[in-house]
């Protein structure tokens, strides 16, 4: 299918390319490069350097004839909004209108719109917070994603076209801007690979919903795929983090004890964030497949191995699709398409994608103790069970284990 995807040079939006891209999909990106970096973009995808606003969109729009359109421009910075509302609404009001003005033009049967989950419905009485429960946004930025929220679904009405719309929870991985005022795990690892301080505003007990960028972009790929489902899906694992237990994680796979230094709480802060995901599970069968403590280790080794500036050219191979996420300790998840840039450089993939950071935190599933790595299998002595390693994934599901038997004593 032709898809068209806004904000396609940025952190989720290159990601949800490169899945699509995997997928079979034909991609034109539509960036006006503002917060999105080139090097991002897929090589395989087509890039329309455009804002949304711009009355060329059209135009574009018509070049590339997409079939489906998915909407993750936008000005997506807090501070910016609050500093700067009628910029934000512009860009994340105005533009999502515009865009869906364009994909009527044009035909389109399809849009899933990016939205936010936190930020829109604040703090909530119930978490993790499902879909109906009211948004009491408290930013212009909340305010304005769930406005374009609205005019799509008005819009849905008027053109038949199906939208959905993806609440999305904390999004962490590789290539989040490590510079930018929220995406506390990119600041971190950026910092922690620095051997520079890490700064916990507050207590440090707040909490957040972190979901890992291929579970996004794997959501994104099935709201594309069922056109039937409409409305409002939440994206997120229901699980709160709190920032200080967010540090001690990554800081423990940096290898540090430098304790974190705290600064004032940041004034209105949310205390409390996550999203609660059934709708997702049950409209579309998604569940998030990464693991906090995998996520977080093929991030720091990102940050590690990339310094934070992940060059396409430099470590995508074109066709490849067979780069995956290396660690699913969940259950039922099914393996989502995100580049594993860190260790993407070919030769023995089994060991490779196995780096030091996650031998380190892997654990048996049953029994909680240490592995033993070997080429194609992961075996817990204790429990005598062998995980299988499957496209340089370890599959630590204690279903997918086969019993291990010692090798026999040789005196
Ligand atoms: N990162 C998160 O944790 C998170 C959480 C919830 C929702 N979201 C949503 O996900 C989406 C992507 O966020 P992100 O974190 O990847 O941010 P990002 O800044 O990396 O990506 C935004 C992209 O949109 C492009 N863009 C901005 N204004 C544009 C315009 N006027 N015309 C064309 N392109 C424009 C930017 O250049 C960039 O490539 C946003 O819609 C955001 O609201 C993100």
């Amino acid at each position: 299918m032709k898809v068209l995807v806004t904000g396609g040079a940025g952190f989720v939006g290159s990601h949800v390319v490169d899945r699509l891209l995997d997928d079979g999909h034909a991609i034109t990106i539509v960036d006006d490069l503002s917060t999105g970096r080139r090097e991002l973009v897929n090589p395989r995808a087509a890039l329309e350097v455009c804002d949304i606003r711009d009355p060329r969109l059209g135009a574009v729009m018509r070049a590339a004839g997409p079939e489906a359109v998915v909407h993750v421009a936008a000005q997506a910075a807090v501070s910016r909004s609050v500093e700067d509302p009628l910029f934000d609404a512009s860009v994340n009001l105005l533009g999502t209108i515009s865009v869906a003005c364009a994909a009527q033009q044009v035909g389109v049967r399809r849009v899933v719109y990016i939205s936010t989950g936190g930020a829109a419905y604040g703090d909530t009485d119930v978490v993790p917070t499902p879909e109906d429960h009211p948004t009491r946004a408290t930013s212009p930025y909340g305010v304005s994603k769930v406005a374009a929220e609205r005019y799509l679904e008005c819009w849905s009405g008027l053109s038949g076209v199906p939208v959905m719309t993806l609440r999305l929870a904390n999004v962490y991985g590789p290539r989040q801007n490590p510079r930018g005022e929220a995406g506390v795990v990119a600041i971190f690892a950026h910092r922690l690979v620095h051997g520079e301080p890490c700064v916990v505003n507050g207590d440090g007990e707040q909490t957040r919903d972190y979901v890992y960028v291929a579970d996004v972009a794997d959501a994104v790929a099935r709201a594309l795929g069922r056109v039937e489902v409409v409305g409002v899906v939440n994206v997120g694992t229901g699980r709160e983090t709190t920032v200080n237990d967010l540090y001690r994680r990554l800081a423990g796979i940096a290898r540090t004890t430098v304790p974190a230094q705290h600064a004032p709480a940041r004034p209105g802060e949310q205390r409390r964030s996550a999203l609660d995901a059934t709708r997702a599970r049950t409209l579309l069968g998604w569940t998030p497949a990464t693991a906090l403590d995998g996520g977080l280790a093929r991030t720091f080794a990102d940050f590690r191995d990339h310094r934070g500036f992940v060059n396409h050219s430099a470590t995508a191979r074109p066709g490849d699709s067979t780069n995956r996420d290396p660690v699913h300790q969940s259950t039922g998840g099914r393996s989502t398409g995100s580049p594993d840039r860190a260790f993407a450089s070919g030769g023995a993939r089994e060991t490779a994608m196995i780096d030091e950071e996650l031998r380190a935190i892997l654990v048996c599933p049953a029994c909680k103790g240490d592995l033993l790595f070997e080429e194609t299998r992961i075996i817990c002595p204790a429990c005598r069970k062998a995980y299988p390693i499957r496209d340089g994934i370890p599959v630590m599901l204690i279903n997918e284990a086969e019993p291990w038997t010692p090798p026999p004593h040789r005196p």
